[in-house]
């Protein structure tokens, strides 16, 4: 056997001393001895990109997750230089980069305090197996410092001690710490000292992150191909960090329409239409709200996308119409694989166009998948996404179908290892051709972004709504998602629970789970507790497979389905409330679920907290997720709380144990809260808005609060026609004032407010409302202080005794 040792023992390659620098407007270019370049990008004052090149050329600089809306400039920027290092000043960082070995260190420009710092920093192997190199990045870990983020990871919310692998994958079934599953988000977060960092590694190869597993105080995170590129994002405010990702890698383009903050019923599957018709007849029967219905692979004929089955959906359009009447949203599946069948149009047209997704030497890239063997379009080439696009044209303008659901689109393949396409496979990447390495991670990304812009044109001039199961960031630019197949356990009720929150601070807000899990069948109290969990999640959604057994709110017998529908009449009363929460992570990247470490980085007490967060700014929630309780313990984080079923006030701050049933939960409103509702409607837009509640939760001090409202569809609300109202809560002990600032040009439909108020610690003896009293008699005291005021009021002043 002939062994070239040369290669055998050349291991880790390192950047040798900078032998040149330039600077090209906000860009850097540092070069080493040994032909490294390391190029500096200040994006913001406090976002920086590094990226690094081992053979001075660089390769097209073009991602999929980074949004031309991203925002760009700074307010200072200076180079300067000592004997042994470089040094970037921002208005927020500064940036030293080592002259003998490129190893960088980054401190807050305010206090100098160091935030993040290169161990081994930039180095590399070559690939023998691949070619090109395995790119590394190590970093040391400050003290005590903690770890959040990427993506969908069925583990602890802190992922310190771990390491993770970024690979899309099929994961029917996964489990706690099954790794990887269906997500690809290669972004963390660093907290350490009350501050946080972030770093987005934007490398679509199959990556790695260490959080000091392998050594004990070293970061490090590397990828089998591509570059070592990185975005570096400095809060301190974690919450700032994520904003600041979500504006890099995209907000949602739009708002969903309201109804898609609803509730939703799907199972695999709900076929022949005499089923479907039940399963819609008995939520209004029963009275339980729900605003879509899902149609899963079964609706086709054969599995084939954008068929339909002639004998069990005879007139699709006719059912979708009638669905419409009572207030459904039909939301059908559609999957990336397409039958290989010469008698099908989508198929031949495909072929004809060459869309389909071929190996290296030539061949259709082909895989099994439901309808038997497939072939797949390459979503990666924008003329095939123009194309598919269009395919929906047809289930959206003229069936009228509202929703389009894109699953198995990691791509999964059935019966072969590793579950996916083989490396070879070529993609047209924008232009940038490559094999499967580098496209695998963004296959299901770019499939739900052409499924976006079909229902986007289609569906105009209302909004689009589409749910896709994989993901590479950015994403969440087009779509919802969900977690995939999980299973009926307890144990899958808390990751769903952290996984929710996980998306969040992912920068994915639009998440859930399925609700009562996928695989096998939930007991009826575990189907309430997740019933409860799931209202808090953006996309609430009951789901399962079709063959473990019916999963509708009715049944597990009348006592679950009275809570389920007591809870999901909750969500439909929030809904105000949810739909500021959209807009604010819509407008700015604030996300919807928050982490309690997200909500008081400050108190170290947060960084451990799994089960608890924060819906919204104000509401907490901690889902009950064991058999048999009668509450549990929690931590109430700092601050004053309402326990939101008898307005009692906790203070915050430590573990306390909250009772609950199975028809409670623990909830709490934060104090000086105001809290927006409707009317229970048994699907959005049943009911015209008559009167906005307003629950107003009294606090000494001081509290802002937002509400925010357009048309729910459409795309009005982008020209101006929003209406948002900022609330100022100014409380004292015998005094309550609450002023009103109102922006945007859309006339709600309402006159009035119903104002209740929670916790007045003192007698009302008048209330003044713009310099006009109200008569006291119009104040309903049960409990609450409730009366009804004019909605465009600029200063409330309530005193007493
Ligand atoms: C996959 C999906 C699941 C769906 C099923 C059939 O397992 O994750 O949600 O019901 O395929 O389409």
């Amino acid at each position: 056997m002939i062994l070239n040792t040369e290669l055998e023992h050349k291991g880790n390659l390192f950047p040798s001393k900078v032998v040149s620098y330039r600077k090209d407007v906000d860009t850097f270019y540092f070069t080493t001895d040994n032909y490294v370049v390391l190029q500096v990008t200040v994006r913001r004052d406090s976002v920086i990109r590094f990226r690094y090149s081992t053979k001075t050329i660089f390769d097209n600089d073009f991602s999929y997750a980074i949004t031309k809306y991203a925002s760009e400039g700074y307010n200072h920027l200076e180079l300067t230089e000592d004997e042994t290092h470089y040094i970037i000043t921002t208005a927020k960082l500064i940036c030293k980069i080592s002259k003998t070995d490129l190893r960088k260190s980054i401190y807050d420009a305010k206090d100098d305090k160091l935030i993040c710092e290169d161990e081994l920093g930039f180095h590399w192997e070559e690939s023998y197996e691949f070619g090109g190199d395995i790119v590394k990045m190590s970093k040391v870990s400050q003290d005590s410092e903690a770890f959040y983020g990427l993506g969908d990871k069925p583990v602890h919310i802190n992922l310190k001690g771990k390491r993770f692998e970024n690979w899309v994958t099929d994961s029917y079934a996964y489990g706690r710490d099954t790794d990887p599953i269906y997500k690809t988000i290669p972004f963390y977060v660093g907290l350490h000292h009350e501050k946080a960092y972030g770093i987005f590694f934007d490398n679509t190869f199959r990556s790695y992150f260490d959080f000091c597993s392998e050594r004990r105080n070293i970061t490090s995170f590397w990828a089998e191909g591509g570059e070592m590129n990185y975005y570096f994002i400095y809060g301190p405010a974690m919450t700032d960090v994520v904003a600041s990702y979500t504006d890099l890698t995209g907000k949602p383009h739009e708002l969903p329409p309201l109804w898609a903050l609803g509730y939703h019923q799907c199972k695999w599957s709900y076929y022949p239409e005499s089923n479907v018709r039940a399963i819609t007849s008995k939520f209004r029967e029963l009275e339980i709200p729900c605003d879509a219905i899902y149609l899963d692979i079964d609706y086709m004929d054969g599995f084939r996308c954008f068929t339909w089955n002639k004998e069990h959906f005879p007139d699709p359009k006719k059912m979708v119409k009638d669905f419409e009447k009572e207030g459904f949203k039909t939301i059908a599946i559609i999957d990336p694989g397409i039958k290989i069948d010469m008698n099908y149009s989508v198929f031949r047209e495909a072929l004809e166009k060459d869309y389909f997704c071929k190996r290296a030497d030539g061949p259709y890239m082909k895989g099994k998948v439901w309808p038997g063997e497939c072939f797949f379009p390459d979503f990666t080439d924008p003329e095939v996404r123009d194309w598919w696009s269009g395919l929906y044209k047809e289930l959206i303008e003229e069936i009228g179908v509202k929703g389009v659901w894109n699953d198995m689109n990691e791509p999964a393949v059935m019966e072969v290892p590793g579950k996916t396409f083989p490396n070879d496979v070529r993609h047209n990447y924008d232009g940038n051709r490559c094999s499967h390495r580098k496209a695998h991670n963004i296959y299901g990304m770019q499939m739900a972004r052409a499924t976006y812009q079909g229902l986007k044109k289609f569906s105009y001039p209302k909004r689009p709504f589409v749910i896709t199961r994989a993901a590479y960031s950015g994403t969440q630019r087009y779509t919802s998602t969900w977690t995939g197949d999980n299973v009926a356990t307890w144990d899958h009720l808390n990751i769903a629970n952290i996984q929710a929150q996980r998306l969040s601070m992912s920068g994915f807000s639009f998440v859930g789970s399925d609700i009562g899990g996928f695989a096998e069948q939930p007991n009826g109290e575990l189907y309430a507790r997740w019933i409860q969990l799931g209202m808090f999640h953006p996309f609430f959604r009951t789901h399962s497979s079709g063959d473990h057994g019916d999963q509708e709110p009715w049944a597990f017998g009348s006592n679950i389905t009275d809570i389920v529908r007591k809870f999901i009449e909750i969500r439909y009363q929030l809904l105000p409330y949810l739909y500021t929460a959209f807009w604010r992570y819509a407008e700015e990247g604030i996300p919807i679920l928050k982490s309690l470490v997200l909500f008081d980085q400050e108190d170290q007490h947060t960084h451990y907290r799994n089960d608890e967060f924060i819906f919204g700014e104000k509401i907490l929630a901690c889902p009950i997720a064991e058999p048999n309780a009668k509450g549990r313990r929690m931590f109430i984080p700092r601050g004053d709380w309402y326990n939101f079923w008898d307005n009692e006030v906790w203070k915050g701050g430590e573990e306390v144990w909250v009772d609950a049933d199975l028809d409670s939960m623990p909830i709490f409103v934060k104090a000086g809260a105001i809290i927006p509702k409707y009317p229970v409607q048994q699907y959005v837009g049943e009911k015209e808005i008559k009167e906005l509640e307003l629950d107003v939760y009294y606090k000494e001090g001081k509290e802002t609060s937002q509400v925010y409202e357009d048309a729910h569809d459409g795309y009005d609300y982008k020209k101006g026609r929003f209406s948002l109202r900022d609330f100022k809560l100014i409380g004292k002990k015998k005094s309550l004032t609450i002023q009103q600032f109102k922006a945007g040009k859309y006339i709600t439909p309402y006159e009035t407010f119903k104002i209740n108020i929670k916790g007045l610690p003192f007698k009302i003896t008048k209330i003044d409302i713009d310099h006009d009293l109200l008569d006291l008699k119009k104040v309903k005291v049960n409990g609450d202080n409730s009366f009804v005021i004019e909605k465009e009021f600029n200063r409330l002043h309530i005193t007493g005794k």
